[in-house]
């Protein structure tokens, strides 16, 4: 078994870097030198050129990509290379998997739905993203059903966070010290993400018959963890475990306008990838936990 994972040095490149490197007993006789972790200095999903150069020498039976364009605001200027590395990129991946017979595993967001409906998403529910980075991700997953209408699955995330990099945690530690009181927006609602449960999750996936066997339609899930809350919520939280007295004021999307429009609700149901996987998710608040202590001992 060789396991490509691109996006190396991103939030769930690392958080899966981490987990496979304490747990690489994949199937049978798996090694650690069965997984391979490149960023953009191997194999850069902005060309073209540089991809398939890199796929002409190397083969492999399962690739995760954990790689995108992910700054959300950006890619409203940056429109044509966010389309490359979240839609283009991802088609051209489908088709060396195709050639290669590899499994592929996709990384996508709940940022292709606008947010509008009452109720959480099902993955057949229709998208319709109201951003360029939701477009773009959203072509990614249509171009990959379409290239690979077999032995692929796309995973659908959010909110995700880390002890890795920059992300809303890492932020709101940072202001939330150097302030004495933060708005934060409080009518976007969605379920956050910790990066190692995600990371956890595409081990057991892999791990997985229903996975392994070939031949499998190619499947969408929805995956974040359990419950729902405003980014105002989240925000107490982090500063209720850290104990950081800085007073989280409410504040209403109209009144934080950002250059990419953001979806009110977000949550996603996850039916589906708990009965194919029997897997169990953990609820929001025990995994900032685990996440918030990881970093106090980095400190
Ligand atoms: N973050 C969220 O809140 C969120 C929510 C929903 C879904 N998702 C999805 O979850 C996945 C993982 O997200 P994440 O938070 O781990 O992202 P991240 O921390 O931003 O990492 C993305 C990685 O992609 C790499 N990358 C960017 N352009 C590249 C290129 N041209 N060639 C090769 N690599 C390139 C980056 O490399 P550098 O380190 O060199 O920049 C970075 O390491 C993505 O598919 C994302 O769309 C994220």
């Amino acid at each position: 078994m060789r396991i490509l994972v691109t996006g190396k040095n991103g939030q769930l490149g690392r958080s899966i870097q981490k987990l496979f490197n304490a747990d690489t007993k994949i199937g049978n006789n798996q090694s650690p030198n069965d997984f391979i972790f490149v960023g953009r200095e191997e194999l850069d999903l902005s060309s073209e050129s540089s991809i398939s150069l890199y796929f002409d020498n190397n083969k492999f039976d399962i690739i995760i990509n954990c790689a995108a364009f992910t700054e959300v605001d950006r890619a409203e200027q940056k429109a044509e290379l966010a389309d490359q590395i979240n839609h283009l990129a991802v088609k051209q991946l489908a088709i060396i998997a195709n050639k290669q017979r590899a499994r592929l595993i996709h990384i996508s967001t709940d940022y292709v739905f606008d947010g509008e409906s009452d109720k959480p998403y099902l993955e057949k529910d229709t998208s319709n993203p109201i951003n360029v980075y939701g477009r773009t991700k959203l072509a990614g997953e249509k171009a990959l059903q379409t290239v690979m209408p077999m032995n692929a699955l796309v995973i659908r995330t959010s909110w995700l966070y880390s002890e890795y990099g920059n992300n809303f945690v890492s932020t709101m530690l940072r202001l939330g010290r150097e302030r004495d009181e933060l708005s934060v927006v409080s009518d976007q609602v969605g379920s956050p993400t910790y990066a190692a449960d995600l990371a956890g999750l595409i081990l057991e996936i892999i791990r997985h018959n229903k996975f392994r066997d070939e031949g499998q339609s190619t499947q969408i899930y929805h995956y974040s963890s359990e419950g729902e809350i405003s980014w105002h919520r989240f925000a107490k939280e982090i500063f209720k475990i850290e104990k950081i007295a800085c007073e989280v004021n409410p504040v209403t999307t109209q009144q934080y306008p950002t250059p990419a429009k953001r979806p009110k609700n977000t949550i996603m149901k996850k039916d589906k990838i708990v009965k194919v996987f029997n897997i169990k998710i953990s609820n929001w608040k025990s995994s900032l936990n685990t996440c918030m202590k990881i970093l106090k001992q980095k400190q």
